[in-house]
């Protein structure tokens, strides 16, 4: 069954960091084959962007930001890796973000409510502030931990 982008893009790059594909067959079968035979749960998202509140469903299996475009919600990207923290959201209120997919989310990140919607799965309801790369770069400068494109930021 052919998958959606974000599925497909997921599960190629979990084939790619976890087990090297050693056919083409296989890679067919990584990618267009669903596994999980659990069905996703769906989430309710509501953005809060600069111009806007914006409610959009999520799958737990599926990135925010991935959602979010697909229903019409633009949202600051840039490396889609969870790298660069273009994407940067803050978490309002009650919630939880799988950041299992971003290459760099810190223990730092969740407690401040930050969260990288390009790399980041919903695990319950959530309401979340876009918008927040400054606020994020300026918070890792403040922890001394990487942060990507904070050239005269300051803490
Ligand atoms: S777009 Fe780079 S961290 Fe999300």
């Amino acid at each position: 069954m052919l998958r959606s982008i974000s599925e497909v893009r997921h599960t190629s790059l979990a084939t790619r960091r976890c087990c090297p594909v050693k056919s083409r067959a296989a890679l067919h079968e990584a990618v267009f084959v669903k596994h999980d035979t659990n069905p996703s749960k769906f989430f309710d998202v509501t953005l809060l962007t600069p111009r806007e509140e914006r409610s959009i469903r999520v799958a737990s299996d599926q990135h925010i930001w991935d959602a979010a475009f697909e229903q019409g919600v633009e949202l600051p990207a840039l490396c889609h890796q969870g790298w660069c923290l273009t994407c940067a959201g803050r978490i309002e209120g009650q919630g939880e973000v799988d950041q299992a997919d971003s290459l760099a989310f810190f223990p730092q990140d969740r407690e401040a409510g930050f969260g990288l919607l390009c790399t980041g799965r919903p695990c319950s309801d959530l309401t979340i502030r876009t918008h927040q790369a400054v606020e994020m770069r300026k918070h890792r400068l403040k922890d001394g931990l990487p942060s990507p494109y904070s050239q005269g930021l300051k803490p």
